[in-house]
């Protein structure tokens, strides 16, 4: 078993793993991103198991010794379970988070200490300017956030948008897919914030969304967004109505 590795844009690489055995006959994909340059980011540890993949994957690419930022949406499993093994295989990088993330957690969890981001922060300039963008609870987890790299216009939008199946690349319909995935498993964390601090993403004006479970999105990445929020608003919306009410004896009929 290998990672699926795609270049999605120039210099940065989408690593794929599917597990065919959850929600067959789709299966689901776990992916991390490799952005190349001056001071290369990884997004998405992954779990530990899948330490050897993705570590074989980055290697095929370039030494692991070059790498210098680890970060991902939030603390998961799947998202940062094998942050420690890349911090002993690559010895010069750092895991590099938000405030919220590095004060709860990381700051414990971390085997070398991690770099706080502030909210906008640029984690890294030069040939690639990668923002950290703070989502909390969006779309769950207090300390949730994106990255966004500024020149090819890419948010690496971690689990917005999840969806079933392995194609590497898409310019159709995000949304819809999303939301299945939505009622299946019911991952987001519904709640007045979320489809505001989606609409926030939106103002990004992203040409490509790069799923972390799901394919790479090239098109109108704000519009897709909005989509997504509209969706939520009308779900949050929804759960607040109250139930119809249940009327007691036959229904009346009229003559
Ligand atoms: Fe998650
Ligand atoms: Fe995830």
């Amino acid at each position: 078993m290998t990672a699926r590795i795609d270049e999605v844009e120039e210099g940065i690489y989408r690593l794929s793993v599917l597990v065919p055995d959850i929600a067959p006959p789709l299966g689901f994909t776990f992916n991390s991103f490799l952005v190349d340059g001056d001071e290369p980011l990884l997004f998405h540890a992954g779990q530990r198991a899948m330490f050897p993949l993705f570590s074989d994957a980055v290697r095929s690419i370039m030494p692991l010794d070059r790498l210098r930022w680890i970060s991902f949406g939030h603390v998961e499993a799947d998202e940062c379970g094998a942050m420690n093994l890349w911090l002993a295989a690559a010895p010069n990088s750092q895991v590099a988070h938000g405030e919220t993330a590095c004060s709860v957690s990381l700051n414990d969890l971390a085997d070398r200490p991690p770099r706080a981001l502030a909210d906008g922060e640029l984690i890294c300039e030069g040939c690639r300017r990668i923002r950290f963008i703070a989502t909390p609870h969006v779309p769950h987890g207090w300390e949730a956030g994106v990255v966004f790299e500024e020149r090819s216009r890419l948010l690496f939008c971690g689990d917005l948008f999840t969806q079933l199946g392995d194609d590497p690349t898409t310019s159709g319909d995000i949304v819809t897919p999303a939301m299945a995935a939505e009622d299946l498993f019911q991952a987001t964390s519904l709640g007045p914030a979320t489809a505001p601090t989606i609409r926030r993403l939106a103002e990004l004006e992203p040409r490509m969304l790069a799923l972390m479970h799901g394919p790479t999105f090239r098109g109108d990445g704000a519009k897709a967004l909005r989509e997504l929020a509209d969706r939520y608003a009308a779900r949050l919306k929804a759960a607040d109505e109250p139930a119809p009410s249940v009327q007691a004896g036959p229904p009346s009929v009229a003559v």
